[in-house]
């Protein structure tokens, strides 16, 4: 079969013959579609533990086993605490192989029926995205429809996801970009406003202009941080999951201990949110958003349209063509 090989750090990846073999109790199924995460890309340069190459990478799939499409779930070994992963865990795409490959192996018990109301691609977006944004929100932050929810950086697969999830729950959501026109299509999608982070005191400004928020969701870290701190109601609950931005400087304790703000840090989600996550797409017909799609001998393209500033949404793989 033909996959997409990452062979050195820093390297493209090359399409080629890859052998992939089943363990036991696993069956090798044909993969139709998967989605690229930022995760891809850190493997890619050589930004994550453990990377031993070559290897197939891709965390999120859409498979077909006897004409039933399935969602592929990327966790594997989370282990027996539904609160933390064990040492064992790990991700789906790097030390088992990925999904930029026409045929993954994936244990039955990895395997979610697809939701009815999704086209092959939309359903490859959701996985790692929507997983990783239904632990920060529900599973960490405890979302209730009556909380009103800031999205920072919509334009982030997981963050849009955020944005989507909590809208259905009933939540008024506001979120920030560095671009209007990515503001403007959150308000088409429900979304009540937005910020431009850009903007100088942006949070400051914003918390004025429309009143505070109870839980926020953040992928950036970095500088702009104490902005979402400035934004926060007094008790509310941070949801970060991702540092983009790097180092967080520049924040008062007393602004935390005051406000009494609850921080979490969030990573992937258990077997059970991945359920709950899946449900919550089927029950209130989200339908992820697909930027663009490439076909798999065309993954080097597709990740360098990773970076394309204009980009809304998650970008997937066509791993049949
Ligand atoms: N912990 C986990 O389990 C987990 C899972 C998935 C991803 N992540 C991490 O989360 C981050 C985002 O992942 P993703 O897949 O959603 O990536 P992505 O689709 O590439 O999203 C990146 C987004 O970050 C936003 N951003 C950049 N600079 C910002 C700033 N200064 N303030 C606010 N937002 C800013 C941008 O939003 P605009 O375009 O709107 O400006 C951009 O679109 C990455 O660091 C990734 O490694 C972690």
């Amino acid at each position: 079969m033909k996959a997409a090989v990452l062979q050195e750090s820093n390297g493209p990846l090359v399409y080629r013959d890859w052998n992939v073999e089943a363990n036991e109790g696993e069956k090798l199924l044909e993969v139709k579609f998967a989605a690229i995460n930022r995760r891809d890309l850190w493997i890619q340069k050589g930004l994550y533990p453990g990377i031993k190459l070559p290897a197939v990478l891709g965390s999120d799939g859409l498979v077909y086993e006897n004409d039933q499409a399935f969602l592929v779930n990327p966790n594997l070994d989370w282990g027996d605490n539904p609160r933390v992963p064990a040492s064992s865990y790990h991700i789906r795409g790097l030390e088992k192989e990925g999904t930029f490959a026409e045929f993954t192996a994936v244990h039955p018990d990895r395997l979610a029926k697809k939701p009815s109301h999704l086209s092959d691609e939309q359903a490859a977006a959701l996985p790692l995205g929507g997983l990783t944004a239904y632990r920060a929100l529900v599973g960490n932050c405890n979302v209730q429809s009556t909380d009103r929810v800031f999205i920072n950086g919509i334009g982030g697969g997981v963050a849009l996801f955020a944005a989507q999830f909590a809208l259905a729950i009933g939540c008024e959501v506001h979120v920030s970009s560095s671009s209007q026109s990515k503001i403007d299509q959150a308000i088409q999608l429900g979304a009540t406003g937005g910020v431009l982070y850009t903007s100088d005191m942006w949070g400051k400004n914003y918390k004025k202009q429309v009143g505070g928020f109870d839980v926020v969701i953040d992928s950036a870290g970095g500088d702009g941080f104490p902005q979402l701190i400035n934004l926060c109601n007094i008790g509310a609950r941070i949801g970060i999951y991702g540092g983009t931005r790097g180092t967080i400087n520049g924040i008062s304790p007393q602004h935390l201990f005051f406000k009494q703000i609850h921080i979490f840090g969030s990573t992937m989600g258990n077997d059970q949110e991945f359920s709950e996550m899946v449900d919550l797409v089927d029950k209130y017909k989200i339908v992820p958003h697909v930027d663009e799609v490439f076909r798999l001998q065309e993954i080097n393209k597709a990740f360098a349209y990773m970076k394309n500033k204009e980009r809304f949404g998650k970008v997937i793989i066509d791993c049949s063509n």
